[in-house]
């Protein structure tokens, strides 16, 4: 694996794949992704480390590669950008990353953003000092403290207010912050992975997330497949979920009806993994027999999508999700610039616009126009 400047990298990419797993501006390219579906035999795997990459279910193409860089991302001691739609497995895969890594051994700590008042973030990470407002009667310390070796999972981070940004990549820069209320400089030593679905862009946009911060998370970033782009993993996923909540809600059923294989198969799975697991889930409470039926899923016949078993259909449907996924990689990580986009890809800059034509995707929506965030202040 070899780290390049934006400059090199151009030179140096052999194929699209390299680029989808690459990020142009201070990232890690991956030059030596293995065959799709070999994992990197040089990264030797311990058994736990193993039990985690197991976790993550899948043998489509596009869901392979990103296994693979999450092998390979596990490895290096950086920031990760982990970007997908709600339910794609952003956490999954985070814990996956910290359990490869070197830092296996320490706190996973995950927060979610988007779930902690805006007022109360910066304590929540920092912690504070005895005194330092009023209720704070002992000291107490932050999540970042909580998290000192290990990795600190930031997820839904679009949602953290400029303030607590500001101090955040104070501490990126030189691994210090200071609690509320505290004039002592702390000091830990830990990886933040971030996730985020795309809304990013638009808070960069909006004035409402800083670039400087963006750039600094997004060190290497990854993107998780929707599952209507790997419809084949479908029924190895269903079957997963299948046997683990007969397990835990002691159910003695063995496999899904004709009907509701069917019935998973059409659906369009708006909510990804997450609403794919809740359906299983659900069916196994419901279903009276030992055979899940396509009643028992509960699904809504308006959300059915035609999809088909042909080779052919299954082929360009692989290559329509591999492109988008591409495309969405490309454009963030040039910001929306279609022509260095198309350099980067080394493609006809009229080709690449019709590539986003085709996928609907609109250029701009990558853009961060605004003026950058005041500058940081201590
Ligand atoms: N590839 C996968 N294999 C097995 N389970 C998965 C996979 N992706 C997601 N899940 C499950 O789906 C649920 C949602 O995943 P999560 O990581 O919370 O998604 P996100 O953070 O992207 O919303 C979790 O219960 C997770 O275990
Ligand atoms: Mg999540």
């Amino acid at each position: 694996m070899k780290v390049e400047s934006e400059k090199g990298s151009e030179e140096t990419y052999s194929s699209e794949a390299e680029v989808l797993a690459s990020n142009h501006d201070n990232s890690i390219l991956i030059t030596d992704m293995p065959p799709i579906g070999e994992e990197d035999s040089r990264t030797p795997l311990s058994v736990n480390a193993r039990q985690y990459l197991d976790k993550l279910i899948g043998q489509s193409p596009i869901f392979r590669m990103a296994k693979n860089q999450v092998v390979k991302i596990s490895q290096h001691d950086v920031c990760v950008l982990i970007l997908g739609e709600t339910g794609t497995g952003k956490e999954l895969v985070a814990r996956a990353v910290h359990h490869l890594s070197a830092r296996t051994e320490r706190p996973f700590v995950p927060v979610n953003c988007g779930a902690i008042p805006q007022d109360l973030v910066e304590n929540e990470l920092f912690g504070h000092e005895s005194g330092a407002f009023t209720g704070a009667s002992c000291r107490k310390d932050g999540l970042i403290q909580e998290a000192n070796g290990g990795t600190l999972f930031l997820d839904e981070i679009d949602a953290l207010p400029l303030m607590a940004q500001v101090k955040l990549l104070r501490f990126l820069q030189d691994q210090e912050y200071r609690p509320i209320g505290s004039t002592k400089i702390c000091h830990a030593d830990l990886r933040i992975i971030a996730a985020t679905n795309a809304s990013i862009t638009h808070a960069i946009a909006g004035g409402k997330f800083r670039k400087d911060l963006y750039f600094r998370l997004n060190t290497v970033s990854l993107v998780l497949p929707r599952l209507c782009d790997r419809v084949e993993d479908i029924p190895q996923l269903a079957d997963y979920f299948l046997k683990k909540y007969t397990r835990e809600f002691d159910k003695k059923i063995s496999s899904f009806s004709a009907g509701a294989q069917d019935m998973l198969w059409h659906y369009a799975w708006p909510g990804n993994v997450r609403e794919l697991e809740h359906t299983v889930a659900r069916a196994v409470v419901l279903s009276e027999g030992p055979i899940i039926q396509p009643e028992d899923l509960r699904l809504p016949e308006t959300l059915k999508v035609p999809r088909t078993h042909s080779f052919a259909e299954a082929k360009a449907a692989a290559i329509s999700a591999f492109e988008r996924a591409y495309l969405h990689k490309l454009l963030s990580t040039h910001q929306g610039n279609v022509s260095r986009a198309a350099r980067a890809a080394k493609k006809d800059r009229r080709v690449l616009r019709e590539l986003l034509r085709k996928h609907q995707i609109d250029a701009t929506r990558f853009k961060s126009t605004s003026p950058d965030a005041p500058s940081q202040s201590r």
